[in-house]
């Protein structure tokens, strides 16, 4: 685990707030994810915030609606300069190629770096018996996910964030050569909070995720640095 690994979720509502904890994290920490609070707050000025501090961008809007949709906002996306980008893999075969098209050709126009594309599986918060109840399905949650990374992989996509606990099975089905980001990661001394399908970060790690998402373990403790720095000592140990 380097410091290139660990994505800090910046799950905050406003700049100020956002500001601090970039400031804060400075030394210890590469990347930051923007999700749907802080952009839906403050819009490109968050992205704006980390290129200003030369961080890379996870911009997690975890995109979901028609191809045309979805196209125009991967567009933007890739325009205004996220380094990594989600589409729900439930959306579809045709909405994820259709992503991985505009991004490349966004990309190439305005000669900046292709962003990384990652599909969503199902979200760490579901479980075995969430997913059988709310999707109206028998099916193994773990089928469903292999299922929708195989089909991110088909589509063109660079990867999928998924749970820890899939890593093994996602590797099986897709390779080695395919990204795989991994919320759902609990350090042993912090609450899993609504997460459900948990590993700590040095397990995520060891299973072969090549990035790890953390969010209140860290935003949410009394000194983020000090549990950003445990985090990666816990990790090299
Ligand atoms: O605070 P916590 O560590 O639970 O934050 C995890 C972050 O990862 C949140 O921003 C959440 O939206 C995001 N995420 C997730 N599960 C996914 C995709 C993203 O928890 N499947």
């Amino acid at each position: 685990m380097s410091q290139n690994q660990l994505i800090v979720a910046l799950d905050v509502e406003n700049l100020e707030a956002a500001n601090k904890l970039v400031t804060m994290l400075s030394d210890t920490v590469k990347w930051f994810k923007i999700g749907k609070q802080l952009f839906t707050a403050v819009g490109p000025a968050s992205v704006k915030l980390l290129h200003e501090s030369k961080k890379n961008i996870f911009l997690d809007l975890k995109f979901h609606d028609i191809p045309n949709t979805v196209a125009g906002a991967v567009a933007s996306a890739t325009k205004i300069g996220a380094n990594i980008i989600n589409i729900h893999a439930s959306g579809g075969l045709e909405m994820m190629r259709v992503a991985a098209e505009v991004a490349e050709k966004q990309a190439s126009e305005l000669d900046i770096p292709m962003p990384i594309l990652l599909g969503v599986t199902l979200l760490t918060s579901i479980d075995e018996e969430n997913f059988h109840r709310d999707f109206g399905t028998q099916r193994k949650l773990a089928d469903q996910v292999a299922y929708l990374a195989e089909l991110s992989q088909k589509a063109g996509l660079d990867g999928v964030v998924a749970s820890p606990l899939e890593i093994e099975l996602i590797r099986k089905v897709c390779g080695d050569d395919f990204v795989i980001v991994t919320p759902g990661v609990r350090p042993a001394w912090a609450a899993s909070n609504d997460q459900q399908r948990v590993m700590t970060p040095a397990e995520a790690i060891a299973a072969g995720a090549d990035y790890i998402v953390v969010g209140r373990p860290i935003t949410a403790s009394d000194s983020p640095p000090e549990a950003a720095r445990t985090i990666l000592q816990e990790i090299h140990a």
